[in-house]
């Protein structure tokens, strides 16, 4: 499974990416307000940082300004993937920057049928919303496994790259379906090296250990 940070924060992007944790970055308007930075100039940064897609995402609503849109965010670098809305118009924006050899990532996915027609319309990723899902007491992880039944019947390459992960029971849902990518934050990526045994046996480790009155350096 391939790991996306789900962040536009270069600092955190930087600390996982030197642990070889980062085989992508995700970007939205919202993460791109709540960094402070400008669009262009941190997707240039993160895209030079990180060797794998870097999703940047169109704020227009018609096809032909997303078109424009993704053309002037695919200019950034050639690891940009440009994140178009699962809507009629984004559709259409998908077919077109893909037949045109872009990346595109077709995100706020909530239904098998809108990944089937992402699918269609020759998306890189689809990102169907995991955690939006369940805060309206829906089961988003049973979206993914029918994504997963229904792209692997027809043979579809479009990656399933679970986004809205908000849990690290989540991120290992998704691993046991099969999804191709999960995209988290970066404390859940964190969170995932955590577990009360592993501090347990660590704690009683050491304990032991100063017994013994020995020193290893
Ligand atoms: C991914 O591409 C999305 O931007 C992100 O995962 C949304 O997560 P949220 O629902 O926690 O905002």
């Amino acid at each position: 499974m391939k790991f996306f940070v789900d962040t536009a924060e270069t600092d955190q992007i930087a600390e996982l990416n030197d642990l070889g944790m980062v085989d992508g970055v995700t970007t939205n308007p919202s993460l791109i307000l709540k960094s402070g930075r400008d669009i262009l100039e941190v997707t240039r940064e993160i895209a030079e940082m990180v060797s794998g897609p870097v999703s940047a995402e169109v704020v227009a609503l018609t096809a032909d300004e997303m078109i424009a849109e993704g053309r002037k965010l695919a200019q950034i670098a050639g690891n940009i993937a440009v994140k178009v809305p699962l809507t009629w118009d984004g559709l259409k924006a998908c077919k077109v920057l893909t037949g045109e050899g872009y990346m595109v990532n077709v995100t706020l996915c909530f239904s098998a049928n809108q990944a089937l027609l992402a699918a269609k319309a020759g998306a890189t990723f689809i990102s169907p919303f995991i955690g939006r899902l369940d805060d309206i007491n829906l089961d988003g992880m049973d979206l993914i496994e029918d994504i997963r039944t229904i792209y692997d019947n027809y043979g579809f390459e479009t990656q399933i790259l679970a986004a809205s992960i908000r849990t690290v029971n989540h991120a290992c849902q998704a691993a046991l379906i099969g999804a191709d990518v999960m995209t988290a934050p970066p404390a859940v990526i964190k969170k995932m090296a955590e577990h009360p045994l592993t501090n347990a046996g660590l704690e009683s480790f050491m304990a032991d250990w100063a017994k013994t009155g020995q020193k290893i350096l």
